[in-house]
C-alpha cells in the first residue's frame, strides 16, 4: 500500500495477474453526472450495503501509523480502499475496505480484547489498533491527505470567491453533499447493527432511509433507520419448524417491547453507542442513539414487515409506499436535472439559518416538506424543469396516470423524462422559487406534486404538501400557522436581500451568503464565536484593517 503525492490514498496488491492499483479519492466528489433514466438506486443502496460488510473500522494514536496498519491488515486479505478521517479533532479513524467478507472474518478471528477486567467482550468492526506498534512514519506526514469534509470557514472561503450567485449555490451544494466517507460511515453503522442481532435473527437487516440516502444529505445529517428482524419469505413447506414466543397482538405493543429490548443492547453491548433514548411513545416509536467514532446522531424504527431482499424492500407493495420509497423518489428526482440538488441545498440552508427548520421535529417545517416544495415549484415553471409525477408515470410506459400503483412500477424502472427546455440558470431559480411562495395562497391551497398543481386543502391545516405516494396524508400536518407566517417573512427578507445585494463585492457578504446571515439575536454579543455562517456582526461591513475574520472555534481565516 502505497500514498501518492496526489488526494488520493492508493492501494496496490500482487495478485497472480500482477499488480493492482486501486485509488480512493480524498477530495470532495464532483457534481454527480445527470441520469435520465435510472435504476441506479437500488444499486446504490446494494454497494453500499455489500461495501459496508466488507469494512472494518480502525482507531489509531496516529494516522502515521498507516503503513503499520496495512501491512498488518494485509496478511488477512487484500486492502482495496483505506480511508483516514478525524473526528473532533481528537480521534483519528482509518477505514479499511477489504475485497471480500472473507479477509474480515479470517481478521476478526486473530482480533483479542484489550486487557482490563472490566470490559463486556463483544465482537465488532470497530477496532484499536495497538500503539505499541507505533512506528512514526514521517514520510506520512508531507504525503497524507485525509477526507474530512469542508469546515465552515472553507465553505465561507469558497462562496465568497465564487464569481456569481449560480456558481455559489453550486459550490455550496459540493461542499455540504453527503461524500463518500459519509455513506460509507452511514452504512457501516446500519451493518454494525446488524450484526450486533444476528445470533438471534440472522435474516434481520437495518436500513437507512431518509438524508442518508436520498440525495439531498449533508454532511453531518441525521441517519434514519429501519430494522427489519426477519428478511427472508418464510417457507411454509419445511417440516422442521422454529419454536418461537409469541409476539404481542398489537403490533405496536410489541414494536414498542422489541425496540426497549434493542435499546438496552446498544446501550449496554455494543461499542461506539452512547446517549441512547427510547422514544417509545411517539407515533413512529424510536431509538435514538449517538454513534460516538463516527459522530453522527441516529434515529432507529422498526419494521414488522418481512422483506426478501433490497430490491424488494423498495419495491415491495405493501411498504413502498412508506419511507424507503418517498428516498427513492426523492433520489431520482434529484438525478433528472443538475440543477435541482443545489437549489434544495440553497433552500435548504436558508432555512436552516433563519431558524426555519430545527434539529429535531416540532411545529416547523421539515427539511423533507421543503424538498417537496422547491419540486413542486420547480414543476410550476411556466416552462417546467421538472414533470408532475402522474407525467412521468406516464412517460415510464403506463396509460393509466392512476397513482400509487403505476408509481410502484415507474419507481422500479426509474424515472426517465426528455431534457426539460427550461434554460433559467440557478440565480434565477431561487430568486423565483422565493417569489412564488411569497405569492402562493397558503390559507386555502395545497401542494400535490402529482399533479403538479396547486390543489384546494381538504383540511384546515396550515401547510398542505400532499404525500406523493400516499395522497390522503399532508406531509407538513405538524406545522403551525405561526410558522407559515414566519416562512412568509423570511422569503419577503430573502427578496430584499437578493434585491440588494446579489452581485459580487470584495468587501462584503454577498449573494446567496446574504440570506444566510440572520439577524441572530444569540450571536450579536459576541461576534468572535459565531458558529457556522452565522456571521452577521462580524461580517457587518468591513473592520479597520479593511478584512473579514471569520472564526468557528476550530478554524479561523482572514478575508481581504
Ligand atoms: N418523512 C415523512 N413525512 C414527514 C417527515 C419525514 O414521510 N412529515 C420521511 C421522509 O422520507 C424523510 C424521512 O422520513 O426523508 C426522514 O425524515 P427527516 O429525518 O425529518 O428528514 P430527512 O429527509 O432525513 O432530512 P434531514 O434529516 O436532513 O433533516
Ligand atoms: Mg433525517
Amino acid at each position: 500500500v502505497d500514498i501518492d503525492k496526489s488526494n488520493s490514498i492508493v492501494t496496490r496488491s500482487r495478485t497472480g495477474n500482477g499488480t493492482s492499483v486501486r485509488t480512493c479519492s480524498t477530495s470532495q466528489p464532483s457534481q454527480p453526472p445527470v441520469h435520465r433514466s435510472s435504476q441506479n438506486f437500488d444499486e446504490m443502496i446494494k454497494r453500499r450495503h455489500l461495501q459496508a460488510k466488507k469494512s472494518i473500522l480502525v482507531e489509531v494514536n496516529s494516522r502515521y501509523v498507516f503503513h503499520d496498519l496495512c501491512e498488518y491488515c494485509q496478511q488477512f486479505g487484500y486492502v482495496k480502499n483505506a480511508i483516514h478521517y478525524r473526528i473532533n479533532n481528537e480521534k483519528e479513524v482509518f477505514i479499511f475496505e477489504f475485497e471480500n467478507n472473507e479477509a474480515v472474518k479470517n481478521l476478526l478471528t486473530q482480533c483479542s480484547y484489550p486487557e482490563d477486567d472490566e470490559i463486556v467482550p463483544v465482537h465488532s468492526r470497530l477496532l484499536l489498533f495497538g500503539s505499541e506498534a507505533l512506528n512514526h512514519d514521517s514520510s506520512c506526514q508531507t504525503l497524507f491527505e485525509s477526507v474530512n469534509p469542508p469546515t465552515q470557514a472553507q465553505i465561507l472561503k469558497e462562496l465568497l470567491e465564487a464569481r456569481n450567485v449560480s456558481e455559489q449555490m453550486i459550490k455550496l451544494h459540493q461542499s455540504e453533499q453527503l461524500s463518500d466517507l459519509g455513506s460509507r460511515l452511514r452504512f457501516l453503522i446500519c451493518s454494525q447493527l446488524e450484526e450486533a442481532l444476528t445470533g438471534m435473527f440472522p435474516n434481520c437487516q437495518v436500513f437507512p432511509f431518509g438524508s442518508s440516502v436520498n440525495g439531498f444529505g449533508k454532511n453531518f445529517c441525521d441517519l434514519d433507520m429501519i430494522l427489519s428482524l426477519n428478511t427472508v419469505q418464510n417457507n411454509p413447506t419445511s417440516r422442521l419448524k422454529f419454536q418461537t414466543k409469541k409476539a404481542f397482538a398489537n403490533d405496536r405493543m410489541q414494536t414498542q417491547r422489541t425496540l426497549e429490548t434493542v435499546g438496552d443492547i446498544l446501550q449496554n453491548f455494543v461499542p461506539g453507542i452512547a446517549q441512547v433514548q427510547r422514544i417509545l411513545q411517539a407515533r413512529v416509536p424510536i431509538l435514538k442513539f449517538h454513534h460516538i467514532p463516527t459522530g453522527i446522531y441516529c434515529d432507529l424504527s422498526i419494521s414488522n414487515k418481512c422483506f426478501l431482499n433490497l430490491s424488494i424492500f423498495f419495491m415491495d407493495f405493501t411498504l413502498w409506499r412508506e419511507l424507503p420509497g418517498q428516498s427513492k423518489l426523492l433520489y431520482l428526482c434529484g438525478e433528472l436535472d443538475p440543477r435541482i440538488r443545489p437549489l434544495v441545498y440553497t433552500v435548504r440552508k436558508w432555512a436552516r439559518e433563519n431558524h426555519l427548520t430545527h434539529d429535531v421535529p416540532g411545529r416547523w417545517i421539515s427539511n423533507f416538506s421543503l424538498s417537496l416544495m422547491v419540486l413542486f415549484f420547480l414543476q410550476a415553471r411556466s416552462q417546467p424543469l421538472l414533470l408532475p409525477l402522474m407525467d412521468l408515470v406516464h412517460m415510464a410506459g403506463k396509460s393509466d396516470k392512476t397513482l400509487p400503483d403505476d408509481m410502484e412500477n415507474t419507481l422500479q424502472k426509474g424515472l426517465w423524462c426528455p431534457p426539460s427546455e427550461n434554460t433559467e440558470d440557478l440565480e434565477i431559480l431561487l430568486k423565483e422559487f422565493f417569489l412564488f411562495y411569497e405569492k402562493f395562497n397558503f390559507k386555502e391551497r395545497g401542494l400535490s406534486l402529482v399533479t403538479g398543481h396547486s390543489m384546494v386543502k381538504p383540511d384546515y391545516s396550515p401547510l398542505y404538501i400532499e404525500n406523493p405516494l400516499e395522497q390522503e396524508l399532508n406531509v407538513s400536518k405538524n406545522v403551525s400557522s405561526e410558522e407559515v407566517e414566519r416562512f412568509s417573512t423570511c422569503i419577503r427578507t430573502a427578496l430584499w436581500k437578493l434585491e440588494l445585494n446579489n452581485v459580487k463585492n470584495n468587501h462584503d457578504l454577498w449573494g446567496i451568503l446574504k440570506l444566510f446571515d440572520p439577524k441572530a439575536a444569540e450571536n450579536q454579543n459576541d461576534p468572535q464565536t459565531v458558529k457556522g455562517f452565522q456571521v452577521s456582526a462580524l461580517f457587518n461591513g468591513v473592520n479597520d484593517s479593511n478584512t473579514l475574520v471569520y472564526k468557528d472555534g476550530l478554524n479561523s481565516f482572514v478575508y481581504r
